[in-house]
């Protein structure tokens, strides 16, 4: 079986978009389906190209379990809706974004991420000017969305 190849796309690829790479490809590990998922991040500005996630947010994974230290921020690029099948946004400023910057003939999928994930149009509440009550609302919400991004895409599959 093909893997599914999933982006996640914020602002500036160093609060929130790191969460959703990291913890995703955490959850995948714990169910037996690392085979079956690739993943990554950007952001749709290119601001922090290069840095490693906020602190706020290797510190929130790390309370969790889930190292994201050593990911670097990049900005999103015509090239990213070839090779992802799934595009996620964190808000909807970041989806429409999104879908300024994708080429006329992109055969990729973007989508809101908790719409998709559970069918409520809600963002992922940017916390870059939050303190760590926020962060955490934000990992759990992102755990929260990974977990059943899973059941989506793999219930009843075999795990390998
Ligand atoms: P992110 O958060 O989009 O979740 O990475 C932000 C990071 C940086 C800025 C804004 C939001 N900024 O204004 O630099």
């Amino acid at each position: 079986m093909e893997s599914r190849r999933i982006l996640f796309v914020c602002l500036g690829n160093i609060c929130r978009s790191p969460l959703g790479e990291g913890i995703l490809r955490h959850r995948a590990a714990e169910r037996g389906l690392s085979h079956l998922v690739e993943t990554a991040s950007a952001g749709t500005g290119g601001w922090h190209r290069g840095e490693p996630p906020d602190r706020r947010s290797v510190a929130v994974a790390r309370a969790h379990g889930i190292d994201i230290s050593s990911q670097r921020a990049r900005q999103l690029h015509a090239e990213d809706f070839d090779r992802y099948d799934l595009i996620f946004a964190m808000d909807r400023d970041n989806l429409r974004d999104i879908v300024r910057i994708a080429p006329h003939d992109s055969m990729a999928d973007i989508h809101l991420f908790m719409d998709f994930v559970s069918g409520a149009a809600r963002n992922v509440p940017d916390p870059y000017y939050g303190d760590d009550r926020d962060f955490e609302q934000v990992f759990a919400m992102v755990d929260e969305g990974c977990r059943s991004l899973l059941d989506i895409l793999f219930r009843g599959k075999p795990a390998a």
